[in-house]
């Protein structure tokens, strides 16, 4: 049994006055936004925290869980932030919201922006986001642009146009109101298992401002004198685009871009990101590790993750599984594990092997029988 002190007990109940629901707006007290400010919310958070069946006893993990991110509004963790930020755009009179993607914030902001009322523009590197975040997008009635470059190249010119324009509003993960409701992904963990901190919080990164938020929620839990514990922040890269293990690895105070980055996990395909400070220091306070994994490694893990979790995250969203492997010298089989899965796999089917062709055909009770006697 977990024994809280008087004081823990009231930083509690302050923290979780927003509402009953598990869910972001529970922590509205934890937000620089007024009381009064009408939100803009589609229930976001909330999501299942899963111990995992198959996953964690295989790899001798006896309390691996997974936080299935892919069970928000839009399909992805996006969402905790937007509803903060788009609650915060109509605050500041914004008649536009804008962001550079590569794919899920594109698909969130949509979303937010629809029921806001607001224009939304987004700007997305040309052929490389996955169709099903590019059709949501178009389907909330968002403004595509496409552009013949990468990230980085589209989140430089939405920065210089959203500056230049009080009325036009960054939702990128710099802004500040995102990093807020992303924060609240540590304060539902915290919450489900108990409240409890786990021992290692493991999340892919890409452009580095969700592991920057969940390490400023772990953080808040202590200053707000809820607990003393912080967990450690594990980072997890693709190999093809893992500026941050590098900078991890060789200790340095700086980050050398990755010019081509490349990876099947599209979501994290970016070579210079732009919280890489933030993400850094998160990491490094936290005494973590950063990890790059294979593209076969991703595949693998998402693949694990569908068939014997029942569990179907987009590939970037399974790195955090991948690198399980590489934690074995550092985990204890009874240390709390959580691997954050950031979006839903039907985000990007596409990466799914299935050949239409090859699927068998039965139009009758005997063919199916057939077909299900051989046990296949
Ligand atoms: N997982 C998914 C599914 C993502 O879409 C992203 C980022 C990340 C992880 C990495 O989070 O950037 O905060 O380190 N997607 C952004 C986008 C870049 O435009 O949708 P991060």
């Amino acid at each position: 049994m977990l024994e809280f002190t008087r004081d823990q007990r009231l930083a509690y109940a302050n923290l979780v006055s927003g509402g009953e629901q598990l869910g972001v707006w529970r922590y509205a007290k934890a937000f620089p936004i007024d009381e009064g400010t009408p939100r803009v919310t589609l229930g976001e958070g909330g999501t299942p925290l899963v111990r995992s069946v198959f996953i964690g006893k295989s790899r001798k993990f006896k309390a691996l869980h997974l936080k299935n991110e892919g069970q928000n509004p839009t399909g992805s963790f996006k969402d905790r932030g937007m509803t903060v930020a788009v609650t915060r755009a109509l605050e500041a009179g914004a008649s536009t919201l804008i962001c550079a993607s590569t794919g899920n914030t594109s698909a969130s902001l949509a979303a937010y922006a629809a029921r806001a009322g607001l224009r939304a523009v987004v700007l997305l590197p040309a052929g490389r986001v996955a169709p099903g975040k590019l059709i949501q997008a178009a389907a909330h009635g968002a403004k595509i642009l496409k552009l013949d470059g990468d990230f980085e190249r589209a989140l430089e010119i939405v920065r210089e146009v959203a500056a230049a324009d009080d009325r036009i509003y960054l939702v990128n993960s710099i802004n500040p109101y995102r990093v807020e409701g992303q924060k609240t992904a540590a304060f539902e963990i915290y919450e489900q298992l108990g409240r409890r901190v786990p021992d290692y919080v493991v999340l892919p990164v890409g452009n580095a401002g969700n592991i920057s938020a969940v390490w400023k929620g772990f953080e808040e839990l202590r200053e707000w004198g809820i607990t003393k514990k912080l967990p450690v922040m594990v980072g997890v890269q693709a190999s093809g685009a893992a500026p941050i293990v590098e900078a991890i690895t060789k200790r340095g105070d700086s980050i050398e871009a990755w010019p081509e980055p490349s990876t099947v996990a599209s979501a994290i395909r970016i070579g210079n990101p732009a919280s890489w400070k933030k993400a850094v220091k998160a990491i490094r306070k936290s005494r973590g590790p950063a990890i790059s994994v294979e593209d076969g490694a991703i595949m693998k893990a998402r693949d694990a993750l569908a068939s014997k979790e029942g569990i179907f995250l987009e590939p970037a969203s399974a790195a955090p599984v991948a690198a399980l492997p590489h934690l074995h010298d550092l985990i204890r089989p009874d240390d709390i594990v959580v691997c954050i899965g950031t979006g839903s796999g039907l985000k990007d089917p596409e990466t799914v092997e299935l050949d239409p062709n090859a699927v068998p055909q039965v139009n009758d009770a005997s063919s199916l029988a057939g077909v299900l006697s051989r046990g296949t």
